[in-house]
């Protein structure tokens, strides 16, 4: 009886996630976990944020913990939240002190932020298999991790020290562990084209635009025709610069206090520039913000403009 499990882990700046492919008595399922939001809708992401509390123990991963975080953040000083964390690892020299800051910039341990986060995504992924089988040997799971491909190697072995510490692997049982450039999962996933043709794969992330070239051998093997390369201008660098122009358009810290009294409204005021700026047909928002302001935009060749700001009377 042939069987297998495989989880590969997308461990994204913005988003991540989570599929799984199991083989038993020659059947398959292949699937990808979805996560509710609290308006009920799934998505096959869920956002990349982990609350942790005073004492710096673990709270929540994901959607909930961003909406606890909502909820506490006028005492968010007692808590520990991390966003967008993935790329103060770029660049970075590795160690196993290397801290990372909180959202009110607030310093702890890398390892810790990055194994409580695979940690969680573990034990969720065992549960979610456990209610899909009770046959699936999990003490033999093969894990695969993403990273983006302009990581150097200390820190992707960063990224194999945080899972061994969230228990994904042992010391022992390393070989289980597979490190996966993100580039080279997002093609496994694909069509893949005849023999001879060479191409590239980009992969248009949060933190990261990063691609690999590769050619298609006789047999379907892939030869690497260059080393894959990339920089870390992301999507998550266009939000910033769009609470950036937030800030100098509200100035005098108006954004700021918005945004450490109202985070979730500011969520969602981001969300929905994000969503502005990836719709084909809308050429012209108006959002309602801050009491009684009322701001539009408008889309021309690909350009997003403010053209008004009205004061509600
Ligand atoms: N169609 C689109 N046009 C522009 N930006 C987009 C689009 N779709 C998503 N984004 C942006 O991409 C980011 C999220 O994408 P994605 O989930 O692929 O990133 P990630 O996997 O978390 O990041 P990474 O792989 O780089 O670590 C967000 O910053 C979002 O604003
Ligand atoms: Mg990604």
């Amino acid at each position: 009886m042939k069987s297998s499990c495989i989880v590969a882990i997308d461990f994204g700046t913005a988003y991540s996630g989570y599929a799984y492919s199991l083989t038993l008595n020659e059947s398959e399922v292949l699937q990808v976990k979805r996560w509710e939001q609290k308006s009920g809708a799934d998505t096959p992401k869920t956002p990349t944020c982990v609350l942790f509390d005073e004492d710096q123990s673990f709270v929540e991963f994901g959607y909930k913990a961003r909406d606890r975080y909502y909820h506490i953040c006028h005492n968010s000083k007692d808590f520990y939240y991390f966003k967008d964390f993935k790329m103060q690892l770029y660049n970075k020299r590795i160690t196993e002190d290397l801290q990372l800051l909180d959202v009110n910039l607030r310093p702890m341990n890398a390892l810790k932020v990055f194994s409580a986060a695979l940690r969680f995504l573990k034990k969720d992924a065992l549960d979610t298999i456990n209610k899909e089988t009770q046959d699936a040997d999990l003490t033999q799971l093969t894990w695969v991790l993403t990273v983006p491909a302009i990581w150097n190697n200390p820190a992707r072995q960063f990224m194999r020290e945080a899972a061994v510490q969230a228990g994904l692997v042992t010391e022992a049982t390393a070989h289980k562990l597979v490190i996966a450039l993100e580039p080279e999962a997002a093609d496994s996933s694909g069509h893949r084209p005849e023999h001879g043709t060479q191409y590239v794969v980009v992969n248009c992330g949060g933190g990261t635009i990063d691609m690999t070239v590769h050619e298609v051998l006789e047999g379907g093997a892939l030869k690497e025709l260059h080393k894959a390369s990339g920089s870390d201008g992301g999507g998550v660098k266009v939000d910033r610069q769009f609470r950036e122009c937030m800030r100098r358009f509200f100035c005098d810290g108006l954004w700021d206090d918005y945004e450490r009294h109202h985070p979730k409204e500011a969520q969602t005021f981001t969300d929905d520039f994000i969503c502005f700026r990836q719709a084909d047909l809308s050429r012209e928002r108006k959002l309602d913000f801050y009491r009684n302001s009322n701001i539009c935009w408008k889309k021309r060749r690909n350009r997003i403009k403010f053209c008004s700001v009205r004061w509600k009377v």
